[in-house]
């Protein structure tokens, strides 16, 4: 059982997110494993993240990395055993860290028993566990389809890719014109939520602390202002209340307003849609490149800010592994100055495995496992200088994905050894917000500036016992802002101090520091 301690170990949360086949390949297969991981929680643990996210890690064909789910109880072959998996929390928690599985309750692979059933004419249990449509020709409202391979005559909602059926939780407000849409109250989104809280009480029993949750924000269809997906949540929560009350819920939403009523903890700030995430690590003239805009973002955030009831319990992500990796437009003393900022924000932080190296995107990879773009920011992590960078003893031509063959590729080992290194930053980051309540999760956030394709960006966290100004100048040039707080000696500095103008403070080029009030 997962210990009984509440969700307050979220509050202080610095997260680590690994991507099971790539993090560390413990039988020479060329495939990452859970008994990899459970070797090396010892260096998450001395990097100061105090939680793992595990991307999915049951049996699937691997259509899309195992968010193509075919057995929700079973952890997949080739990653190891139930028991495996039961190992991985309990060492877990003997490192006083907390863990996250991957819920993907919107869709299965095609290959799972439930659409096995689904397809059939004959009408059976799982009938109605997707959504279909009643005719071959006719398409599901507002979704994608998959069509032609069942014997059943009628088209099935998808969600992502194409072998991706979508489960049915019901449509928002079912078209009377359209008897096939069923409402969320209907016997089977009833069931499917049903079958879904097992899956959590599965896993939750045997250990794990909660979830990270796949395209929590699009379970119920047309659901335009999200009020029947987070009744959807509600009603979960109910459940999680009753049975595990400890259990940490964090969605991929992007709405924390809307995430936080449904029960969730927390959410994630996204890399689309209109968070303008994307401006500050990720587009043309990235803001931590140090010639971009980072006023978008700040008033967007404000905005869900605001509409969350200031809990600012949105997490910003270095990176994941949908997204291109960090270092690819973001490097040397930038990289570091980009980490001062993701490690003092509200919300807990989320280190894609591999960024607190710098690791690069590898480019020009043929897709694996339905990664596309993606690939390259998936392939496997960099430890040291021995065969495969320590990630695999199998032969080269066996790993599943190519890795960064570059001479100077970064490791984990050469960046321990480094105080200057990125790794050591960030370690020194994670260690000041540790001991700083202001500068984590629920500490409040003022932007004081945050100026249209200006520098630097500045902000005070606080809690009641104190306050304490950040500030993050990724340009290449010293500037000047308006400010007219006394300072004393930083907490942190990287780059140069502040300096005190007559026109307000200076932050000199290329420099971060946070400085209490
Ligand atoms: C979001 C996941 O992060 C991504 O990797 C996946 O392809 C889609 N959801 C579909 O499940
Ligand atoms: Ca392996």
């Amino acid at each position: 059982m997962s210990s009984k301690e509440g969700t307050g170990w979220l509050d202080s949360a610095v997260f680590y997110e690994i991507y099971p086949q790539s993090f560390k390949d413990s039988n020479a297969d060329g495939i990452g494993d859970i008994n990899g991981i459970i070797e090396k929680l010892d260096y998450i643990r001395e990097l100061g993240c105090t939680a793992i996210w595990l991307n999915p890690c049951f049996e699937s064909p691997f259509g899309d990395a195992g968010y193509d789910v075919s057995d929700y109880y079973k952890v997949a072959s080739r990653y190891g055993t139930n028991e495996d998996l039961r190992r991985l929390f309990d060492e877990v928690h003997a490192r006083d860290m907390h863990i996250l599985l991957d819920l993907v309750p919107g869709h299965t692979s095609v290959e799972h028993p439930w659409f096995q059933q689904s397809m059939k004419a004959e009408k059976n249990e799982f009938t109605d566990r997707y959504i279909w449509t009643d005719s071959i020709w006719e398409e599901p409202t507002g979704c994608a389809s998959l069509r032609g391979i069942s014997q059943r005559d009628g088209s099935c909602a998808v969600n992502f890719f194409s072998h991706q059926p979508a489960l049915n939780y019901g449509y928002y407000k079912p078209d009377p014109e359209k008897k096939w849409q069923q409402s969320f109250d209907d016997e089977g989104p009833q069931q499917t939520i049903e079958a879904m809280k097992d899956v959590m009480r599965f896993w939750l029993s045997m250990g794990c602390d909660g979830f990270r949750v796949d395209m929590a924000g699009s379970l119920v269809k047309c659901d335009e202002d999200g009020k029947g997906t987070i009744r959807l949540w509600q009603n979960i929560r109910a459940f999680l209340d009753a049975e595990f009350p400890d259990a940490a819920m964090v969605s991929e939403w992007g709405e924390p307003d809307k995430s936080l009523q449904g029960g969730f903890h927390m959410d994630f700030l996204l890399h689309f849609g209109p968070s303008h995430y994307n401006d500050l690590f990720r587009c043309e003239k990235p803001f931590f490149a140090g010639e971009g805009d980072v006023s978008e973002f700040v008033n967007k955030y404000i905005e869900s800010y605001e509409k969350s009831e200031r809990k600012g319990l949105i997490c910003i992500p270095s990176g994941n592994h949908d997204m291109d990796r960090l270092a690819k437009t973001i490097q040397g003393d930038r990289l570091k100055i980009a980490f001062a900022f993701l490690l003092s924000m509200p919300g807990a932080p989320f280190i894609y495995y591999g960024d607190e190296i710098g690791m690069r995107k590898v480019e020009g990879l043929a897709s694996v496992e339905g990664g596309y773009d993606r690939t390259g920011s998936r392939s496997p992590m960099q430890w040291d200088h021995s065969t495969n960078a320590g990630f695999s003893t199998a032969p080269k031509s066996d790993l599943y994905i190519s890795q960064d063959e570059s001479v100077d590729r970064p490791t984990a080992s050469d960046q321990m050894a480094d105080e200057h290194s990125l790794r050591s930053e960030i370690k020194r980051l994670i260690e000041i917000r540790q001991s700083h309540e202001a500068l984590q999760s629920r500490g409040e956030i003022i932007f004081i500036y945050a100026e249209k394709n200006a520098y630097p960006l500045a902000y005070i966290r606080s809690c009641e016992t104190e306050q304490i100004l950040v500030v993050i100048n990724p340009s290449d040039h010293d500037v000047v802002f308006p400010c007219e707080y006394v300072l004393k000696e930083p907490l942190y500095s990287f780059g140069g101090k502040l300096r005190v103008t007559g026109e307000g403070l200076c932050a000199p080029a290329r420099s971060a520091g946070f400085y209490k009030l």
